[in-house]
């Protein structure tokens, strides 16, 4: 069934917008003990603590694209994406990290790129999507010096292998979340909870960005761009009263502006420095680290944007002996009468999208950007299938609308927005809540061999892309 748009289009964006959505390796692969794969650190977790997955259920099989990747990428271009994101799995390509290349992991990627590319879809590929080969964690992952070497090295290598066809490329996803995950709050591998660690294995991750941006200047890739992807989640105060505003400045600098500022402007926050110090929590740093980061800024900034941060000062603070730097400032709350999604319970803020794409065009030079990762997960979205077998996901098709609508204000007063990629493509393992959430434009049917059926939203998308606007 197919709804091709009549309306007159009231929203149209720049010719050659990009359409499409996003993925990762280890949420959409399946295949983990297949094709020379080595571990990672959700597989050996997964064996590890199963019962900390929803259901009991690892990534495995995830949604098969490892051996749909065909049918996957027809169905893409039928929902008229010109334009995908994928992941290379580190431990697939090098299954210790720091080796040898996995023969059938070249094979398996030029594949996927070669089709897609047949397709009319361009590829765009990042390097690290939250899944550390598990080799490389057991020498202290992101803490180690020596893991920022072998990334750098597996980045040279991919730009080697697959840039020939593949012109754009992001050096992380979401940097901050494995921090916050698996070094302050204990919701990803290794589970350690503690701040001056979290400090250093983000101020690594950095480093790594910086060295694969340096090994992408000298792959001298002709057309090619490097960027990175950030959650840029906007801190909005409870109120204008200094603490609060404070409390929502620090949560900025602390979980956005640590990457992206030295990703676009080369430099960290004085006032970031300035905090660290004064608690006693500056990384350690090698000499030339500041050159590293100032010589290889980004041509292209990926931005995800899925809720807004509530922030309010410590009622009682600082607390001189809270553990964590953030725990010290601030509070998060649930701002009253804000809109939410009933199927997940995050709050669904639109014009968020606008505020940080406005901030990056006044203090980040505006810089060209797109909007990376939006969307909506849903719990329980197979109650929305028709006798068809078709899910009627009509709360999705509005909300990624109405944050268009804000984009396209946006680009309106002139920000440099390239395009738009939703989360997801199809339904997929999402860590550790595994298959809960549904996010795709294609639904993945569990209970039927991973059948995949284009959702309304999936139709509609079509449409928007085929029409440029809606
Ligand atoms: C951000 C991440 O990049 C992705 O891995 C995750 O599944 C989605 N958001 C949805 O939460």
């Amino acid at each position: 069934m197919e709804q091709r748009s009549k309306q007159p289009i009231t929203y149209r964006f720049p010719a050659g917008f990009w359409w499409g959505s996003a993925t990762s390796a280890t949420q959409i692969e399946g295949a983990a003990n297949e094709g020379g794969k080595g571990k990672n650190i959700w597989d050996h977790w997964y064996e590890q603590e199963p019962h900390r997955f929803f259901q009991g259920v690892g990534p495995e099989v995830a949604s098969d694209f490892y051996h749909r990747y065909k049918e996957d990428i027809a169905l893409m271009k039928e929902i008229g994406h010109n334009s995908f994101r994928f992941s290379i799995s580190w431990s697939r390509l090098i299954p210790d990290g720091v080796g040898e290349v996995n023969p059938e992991a070249v094979r398996f990627y030029n594949a996927v790129i070669d089709e897609l590319l047949a397709n009319g879809i361009e590829p765009f590929v990042n390097l690290y999507h939250f899944d550390m080969p598990l080799a490389m964690q057991t020498i202290g992952g992101w803490e180690n010096r020596e893991v920022v070497d072998a990334y750098a090295r597996y980045a040279s290598l991919c730009f080697q292998l697959f840039g020939d066809r593949v012109k754009t490329w992001f050096t992380h996803n979401e940097p901050i979340v494995p921090v916050e995950g698996g070094y302050l709050y204990d919701f990803h591998y290794p589970n350690v909870v503690d701040f001056r660690r979290a400090v250093q294995v983000a101020y690594h991750t950095m480093i790594a960005h910086a060295k694969a941006v340096a090994a992408f200047r000298r792959a001298a890739i002709p057309d090619g761009k490097i960027g990175i992807i950030l959650n840029l989640t906007p801190s909005y105060p409870r109120s204008q009263h200094p603490a609060d505003v404070k409390a929502a400045h620090i949560a900025d600098l602390l979980f956005n502006r640590s990457f992206l500022d030295p990703a676009v402007k080369g430099e960290y926050p004085q006032d970031l420095i300035e905090l660290l110090d004064e608690y006693g929590f500056l990384p350690v740093t090698k000499a030339n680290d500041r050159e590293l980061i100032k010589e290889n800024t980004i041509d292209l900034l990926g931005i995800n944007y899925y809720q807004p941060r509530r922030v309010k000062a410590k009622e009682n603070m600082p607390n001189p002996d809270a553990p964590f730097l953030p725990e010290r400032f601030f509070d998060y709350y649930a701002m009253p009468g804000r809109k939410m999604n009933p199927y997940r319970g995050w709050e669904i803020y639109e014009k968020g999208i606008y505020d940080i794409l406005i901030n990056i065009k006044e203090n980040y030079g505006n810089i060209e950007c797109f909007i990376s990762e939006n969307g909506m997960g849903v719990e329980g979205e197979e109650r929305f299938r028709d006798e068809s077998g078709m899910i009627h996901d009509d709360y999705r098709i509005e909300f990624i609308r109405e944050h268009l609508k804000w984009v396209h204000r946006a680009i309106e007063e002139g920000v440099n927005v390239k395009g738009y990629h939703l989360w997801t493509f199809m339904d997929n393992w999402s860590w550790t809540n595994a298959y809960k959430n549904r996010y795709g434009l294609v639904a993945v049917d569990l209970e039927n061999g991973l059948k995949r059926t284009i959702k309304k939203s999936g139709y509609w998308f079509k449409s928007l892309a085929e029409n440029n606007g809606f």
